[in-house]
């Protein structure tokens, strides 16, 4: 099993369109997916076809453990791919945990059970370094950090390297930054091109070598409630995101 945090503070960078569209790529590979939502604004559950507003249990009920983890989970439109959703009420977690003793430890707890039945669990993160963020570091193994290579992104990603080096030192030895995503490249603009050789040299071998190109069939999924691989099977999105988990497969052969 592998757990990856999909993490930028950065709002807007393509986390939630990377878990959705790597996590459906993974699947089609046979890969049995877990997707996980973090953010408030429930951007992944309304992407794969919930009605946000009138869930009956969340993510929310499983941070105040009034539920277990497995009786929140929804199917989805592929097959083995399997969503724990979350709306606005998540916001309230992090006032009414702020002064519990463990809160960065309970996302590890509550999702001890079913991590087994997966090969890949990926967690779609709110953009902020608050206490969720921090559960899902303190419970993963892995983050793959998207940047939008439309903006100069280095100063933000040495916060987010130096929190991630704070939640390993303290809480999990085990976390690493496994891979750097380059998404909504443009390659005719000289700035995309810049931040990617900017992120190279910085991050080197951690950066994939699958970029994700802007793309509008990609802006228009969401609406779709569908991956893109379903929703625009031959656009350059769905290729990208093919290639992206082709990639992220290979890299089981090295650790
Ligand atoms: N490759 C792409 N081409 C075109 N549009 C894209 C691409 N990737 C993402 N987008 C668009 O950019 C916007 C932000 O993407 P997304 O919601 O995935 O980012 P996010 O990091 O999850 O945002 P937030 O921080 O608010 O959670 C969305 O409107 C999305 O459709
Ligand atoms: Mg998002």
């Amino acid at each position: 099993m592998r757990s990856i945090a999909l993490t930028n503070q950065k709002g807007g960078v393509a986390k939630t369109t990377t878990t959705v569209n790597l996590g459906a790529g993974l699947a089609h590979m046979g890969k049995r997916v877990l997707l996980v939502d973090l953010d408030p604004q429930g951007n992944l559950s309304s992407w794969l076809g919930l009605d946000i507003h009138n869930l009956e249990r969340s993510m929310y009920n499983v941070f105040l453990e009034e539920v277990y983890f497995e009786e929140i989970l929804t199917k989805t439109c592929i097959e083995n791919m399997t969503l724990a959703p979350a709306n606005v009420a998540l916001a309230g977690v992090e006032r009414i945990l702020a002064h519990e003793k463990g809160r960065d430890l309970i996302l590890r707890k509550r999702m001890l059970p079913v991590v087994d039945n997966y090969d890949y669990i990926l967690l779609d993160c709110p953009p902020s370094l608050g206490l969720i963020t921090i559960n899902a570091l303190t419970f993963v193994r892995e983050i793959f950090i998207p940047v939008e290579t439309k903006v100069l992104a280095l100063n933000g990603l040495i916060t987010l390297v130096n929190t991630v080096q704070v939640v390993k030192e303290r809480l999990n030895h085990n976390l690493e930054v496994t891979g750097i995503i380059a998404c909504r490249f443009d390659g005719r603009t000289n700035l995309s091109n810049e931040v990617y050789n900017q992120i190279k040299e910085r991050f080197k071998e951690k950066v994939f070598h699958s970029v994700i190109r802007e793309n509008i069939r990609l802006a228009e999924c969401p609406i779709s409630g569908k991956p893109i691989t379903l929703y625009a099977p031959d656009s350059p999105g769905a290729i990208d995101y093919t290639n992206l988990a082709e990639e992220v497969v290979q890299q089981e052969k090295k650790t």
